[in-house]
């Protein structure tokens, strides 16, 4: 049974994934900050076994270690999916403040401490994919109207991390991809939005499991229709 490790599972585009995964008969490891608040989460179980719910809190620099001394099976994808869009690190004059550090915390080094975690276990799968959950806000090229500091710089730099993960990791044979989910309709999305959640997880899901028999997909940006993105 193929199996994931996804942050952020609780509610968005996570919890998304995880009810998706599970239909496709996944057995999926859900981490999130509040497990017993969880109940979007909770109301997925199967009750087969198949979705364990681990709490995880990714401004802690020691919560992937805390999750690897939980889980011990073979990860097929493993999604560092959770991420924040904090209103105080968007705007010119007061975006240096404890806050940018939380963020880059929670959108660029958890996603590194969870890789180097769990990469043995990745290895040791059938799939060997690691997808991060990234946003074509980080991409320079794409970058027009400014502002939004923290946000931009926690995925420009998560892109980074992924390229240099995709290169390391090759030869045990991981493939790693940074993904723009779109603009999607959840809390962090807001109404406008361009995709429905459901939208944005079937796509990225399909271009997931395309990576999984494309090697040469490994280490690159990719929008969720598909499409290159400019980092
Ligand atoms: N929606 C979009 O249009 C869009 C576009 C580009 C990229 N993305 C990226 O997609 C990912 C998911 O976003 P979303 O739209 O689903 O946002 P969301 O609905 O706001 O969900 C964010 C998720 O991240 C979790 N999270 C936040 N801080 C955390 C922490 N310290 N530890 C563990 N989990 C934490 C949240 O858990 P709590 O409930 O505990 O806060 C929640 O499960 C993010 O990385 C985001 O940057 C989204």
């Amino acid at each position: 049974m193929s199996h994931v490790l996804i942050t952020g599972a609780n509610r968005g585009l996570g919890l998304e994934h995880t009810k998706r995964l599970l239909e496709r008969g996944w057995h999926v490891s859900a981490a999130c900050r509040q497990p017993d608040k969880a109940e979007a989460l909770r109301a997925l179980d199967p009750q087969d076994g198949r979705l364990n719910i681990y709490a995880y809190d990714a401004k802690d620099l020691n919560a992937a270690k805390a999750l690897k001394a939980q889980i011990t099976d073979p990860i097929d994808l493993l999604f560092a999916n959770a991420g924040i869009l904090p209103d105080e690190t968007k705007s010119f004059g007061s975006a240096a403040n404890d806050t940018l550090v939380h963020q880059l915390m929670v959108n660029t080094i958890a996603p590194l401490a969870l890789v180097e975690a769990f990469a043995d276990q990745v290895a040791a799968s059938e799939m060997k994919v690691i997808a991060l959950q990234s946003s074509r806000m980080g991409s320079m090229r794409d970058n027009e109207s400014g502002g939004y500091y923290g946000y931009r710089a926690s995925k420009a730099g998560l892109n980074a991390i992924g390229k240099s993960l995709s290169i390391d990791l090759t030869p045990r044979g991981i493939t790693t991809l940074l993904l723009h989910p779109g603009w999607v309709r959840t809390d962090m999305g807001g109404p406008n939005g361009l995709l429905t959640i459901t939208e944005a997880v079937d796509a990225q899901l399909d271009l997931i499991a395309r990576a999984m028999k494309n090697p040469a997909m490994n280490g690159r940006f990719f929008h969720v229709s598909g499409e290159d993105l400019s980092w």
